[in-house]
């Protein structure tokens, strides 16, 4: 008995050592990781396995652990649903009545409410009365912490207790399209979302001829149907819509296709070789060797065969090794295209975003190839891949010493290297030594920044990280992407940038635009000016490169700059950081003369670092690191550095589109949620204003607030997301156990049998033994996920009990029904 207590003693003193421990490395960690942000760049991704450990918001002390927005791991298995289920439902508090609406809505009850007819202090008030009747799930270490938010008007963990979105699961096997009775969907096809190449109409617009390349099987692609991505012509029935975005942005629909692993990976290695044959799937009899596929060789061919459709400069192979010296021909602005029929094509570089360290497993090469394949040698070389490698050694010679440069390289997937270009921050250094610093975690686009003015040949440079998937064909999405940028207008482009689609509340696309555009026109009524051509925070500093206006804003019907190539485009909103609670709006270089952040190991992230003037000098923000950027952006980036002018890596690009008068565009892709959000809160936390016109996540209610961003958590494209890491390992046949019903699903037994699983029925809540899976594999419309990582099996952990649940509030009863908490037991 004492040998225990003591051993418990022991135990517990050795807990509390490591808690210490803990905290001192945590607090210890962000200086040199330097991977502080909670979102940024690739700085953030750079050191994923310190992420995981380290408080990624330095202003928090307390660790923000992205992975554990559910339960943590090690306790998860009696979800926080599941808690959710075995509480009675409180009854809400009653409905302000300072709203006309009130008595209507309140004796109605509806079951889909008229959400767009609602005053935005209603709609406050609604959320507030579910702030307080949500059963907190008794989950210590979540963040943020679910107890913290009781007496808020907002609660960004609420929508963890709303139901899961299980018909992603199980409404999308292919068996069922079979089953949906027409034999013809069940027939998959080659998928190939390219324009009709040298046809008369394809000449009209273009110069040159469209030639077909050799792919990595050794064939002219036109005749190697292995090497091509199938689909399913349909979706099966019941899969649920996008709850984020334009399911058209590409031009192509969203919901006339579906892929399955097999089909949509098979061309790239994904089961060749494999002994077991999957169901409805032919293995490529072309088995390549991968790691001797030279990809650099046949995207440069592929560009030689097709090279008279592209502008004379670009008709060479890109040159891998540029060297650092400043280009001495630089002295203005790449011209602005013009348009003209037929043209020469432009040429898009991917830089995939790559450092030591970084580990390239199976899905990350067939990602690769997909990249490749689908973008470079089926487009004849309107695209080309490349892998832009982080040395972290600033003082390694990888620029001249030719050993060094290659013994790096070989830290590479072999497969990889012929497309590898090295860099390291000495280049920063010997640009802009005016910035002050160089840390690739605040700056990551001077690489960029280098890459496009030694490479004149590429007009656009996509930055992207190799964390992000696609279900779909590449091509149709940054082909589509592009044109849907090109053909959007600048009049109110900033106000359409600022704010999310949400279909189930807006409407049609032309619905949202709509309500968009009269909400500027009402806020340039009330005096607030709409951004319209070059923005120069300083005049004589700054020399704007972008177009004059032909006409002032008034004068314009949407039509300045409809057919200009966007110099920007970005996955999420891009708004204005000035007024939102974001911790890195302060980071400014030298817009005040001299005044720019120090880093020092005392305060790594220079956290005291402000000006009263900041907040006079306009700027805009984007999370997230995927963007394309034109050879024009980069050039006006370029100036600013030159000056040592720059700012957080987020509000870097946008600022500098703003400032410049450069057309900037986010594309509203479509976005899928885990759990089924009602319409009008989803619009109301996504489009947060604080009631004022165009306003969209700007004010101190934004969505974009470090604790409300966790609203992203369960959305297919966020970087702190959780869902993608789960819906792409399940589309893989993986399992990866989140809180859901469905939280054990695996591949063969899933799509094989299926299982007998308890789930929420009817309108009025109730569960009910439903049979569900045993469709076949998982077939997905085109998404684009991220962030997708550690892509492997997971096993089942042993059952532990959990406490049982706090007796939720009892609230008085006053007034008219409310609008009841949507929660497992019931939608409304
Ligand atoms: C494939 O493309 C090549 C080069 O453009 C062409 O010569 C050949 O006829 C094409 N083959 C098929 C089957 O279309
Ligand atoms: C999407 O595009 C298709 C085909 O062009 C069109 O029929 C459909 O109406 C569009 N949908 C939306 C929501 O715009
Ligand atoms: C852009 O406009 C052109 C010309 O009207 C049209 O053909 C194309 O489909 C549009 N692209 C997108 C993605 O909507
Ligand atoms: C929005 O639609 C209404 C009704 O069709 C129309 O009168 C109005 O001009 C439109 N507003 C804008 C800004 O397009």
């Amino acid at each position: 008995m004492a040998a225990t207590t003591s051993s418990l003693r022991r135990l517990a003193l050795l807990a509390i050592i490591g808690f210490f421990i803990t905290v001192f490395f945590l607090v210890q960690k962000p200086y040199d990781g330097v991977s502080g942000s909670s979102w940024s760049q690739d700085a953030q991704s750079e050191d994923e396995s310190s992420r995981e450990k380290t408080p990624l918001n330095p202003d928090h002390i307390v660790p923000f652990v992205p992975e554990t927005y559910g339960p943590p791991k090690d306790e998860i298995l009696k979800p926080a649903t599941t808690l959710l289920t075995s509480v009675k439902l409180a009854k809400p508090t009653n409905i302000p009545s300072h709203s006309p609406v009130t008595a209507d809505v309140s004796t109605t009850a509806p079951s889909e409410p008229p959400a767009q007819t609602w005053s935005w202090e209603y709609t406050q008030g609604v959320i507030k009365s579910w702030v307080k009747t949500w059963p907190v799930p008794a989950i210590e270490g979540h963040w943020p912490p679910y107890e913290d938010y009781r007496d808020e008007d907002y609660d960004p963990n609420l929508w963890e207790g709303f139901l899961w979105n299980n018909e992603i699961y199980i409404n999308s096997g292919i068996r069922l399209l079979v089953s949906d009775g027409e034999a013809e969907l069940s027939k998959v096809e080659p998928y190939m979302p390219y324009p009709a190449y040298n046809t008369e109409s394809w000449q009209r617009q273009w110069r040159g001829t469209y030639t077909s390349c050799e792919g990595p099987r050794g064939k002219l692609l036109n005749a190697s149907d292995e090497d091509i991505i199938k689909a399913y012509p349909a979706l099966p029935t019941g899969f649920p819509s996008a709850a984020i975005g334009y399911t058209n942005l590409t031009g192509f629909s969203v919901d006339a296709h579906c892929f399955d692993r097999h089909h949509r990976y098979g061309p790239y290695g994904f089961g060749q070789g494999e002994r077991e044959d999957a169901e409805d799937w032919q293995e490529p009899t072309v088995r390549p060797d991968w790691t001797s596929v030279n990809w650099q060789k046949l995207q440069d061919k592929c560009l030689m065969k097709n090279k008279d459709r592209y502008k004379p400069k670009a008709r060479q192979p890109p040159v891998l090794k540029p060297g650092k010296d400043l280009p001495s021909k630089l002295s203005s602005a790449p011209p602005v295209p013009q348009l003209r029929s037929p043209d020469y094509h432009s040429r898009t570089a991917i830089l995939v975003r790559a450092w030591e360290g970084l580990p390239f497993g199976e899905d990350e090469l067939q990602n690769m190839r997909a990249l490749i394949t689908e973008l470079s040698l089926h487009s004849g070389g309107e695209f080309q891949v490349f892998i832009l490698y982080h040395i972290e050694d600033e003082n390694m010679d990888i620029w001249k010493n030719q050993e060094l440069y290659k013994d790096s390289l070989h830290d590479l997937p072999r497969e990889l290297q012929s497309i590898s270009i090295l860099w390291n921050s000495k280049l920063c250094h010997e640009w802009y030594p005016k910035i002050g610093d160089c840390n690739n975690f605040w700056h990551p686009y001077i690489p960029l920044q280098w890459f496009s003015l030694t490479h004149p040949e590429f007009d656009f440079v996509w930055n992207w990280e190799a964390d992000v998937r696609y279900t779909g064909n590449y091509y149709e999405l940054l082909d589509g992407v592009a044109s849907f940028a090109r053909n959007s207008s600048r009049k109110y482009m900033w106000e359409r940038n600022q704010r999310f689609y949400v279909p189930s509340a807006h409407g049609s696309y032309e619905d949202f635009l709509n309500s968009t555009y009269e909400a500027a026109d009402r806020a340039t009524e009330e005096g607030e000016k709409s951004p319209w051509g070059k923005n120069a925070w300083n005049d004589k500093a700054q020399r704007p490169i972008g177009p004059t206006p032909p006409r002032s804003i008034d004068e314009d019907d949407f039509e300045w700059g409809v057919g200009e190539d966007a110099d920007l485009i970005t996955f999420q909103p891009i708004w204005d950081p000035r007024e939102v609670d974001w911790t890195f709006k302060e980071k400014i270089w030298n817009f005040l003369p001299g005044f720019r952040p120090t880093f020092t190991e005392e305060d790594p992230m220079a956290a005291n670092f402000r000006h009263s003037d900041f907040g006079k000098i306009p700027r805009r923000t984007t999370i997230g690191s995927h963007l394309r950027l034109s050879a024009r952006q980069l050039y006006a980036m370029h100036l600013e550095n030159l000056a040592g002018r720059t700012m957080a890596a987020e509000m870097w690009p946008a600022t500098v589109a703003l400032h410049h008068g450069l057309k900037a565009v986010y594309a509203p892709h479509p976005v899928w949620t885990d759990r089924v959000w009602p319409a009008w809160y989803l619009d109301a936390v996504l489009n947060a204003n604080r009631g004022e016109d165009a306003r969209w996540g700007q004010k101190d209610d934004s969505i974009w607030v470090h604790d409300r961003s966790h609203n992203l958590a369960g959305t297919s494209w966020f970087v702190e997301a959780d869902f993608p890491k789960t819906l792409y390992r399940r589309w893989l046949g993986l399992r990866r156990i989140d809180g859901s019903p469905l939280a054990e699903i695996d591949g063969k037994q899933w799509e094989d049998e299926g299982m007998t699983i308890d789930l929420p029925v009817g309108e009025n809540g109730g569960e009910q033994e439903v049979r569900v899976g045993g469709h076949g594999r998982m077939c997905l419309p085109p998404m684009l996920l991220h962030l997708v990582k550690d892509v492997y099996d997971e096993a089942i952990p042993q059952q532990v009990s959990m406490p049982p649940p706090p007796p939720a509030e009892e609230a008085e009863e006053e007034g008219a029904e409310p609008i009841p908490f949507p929660n497992e037991r019931g939608r409304i």
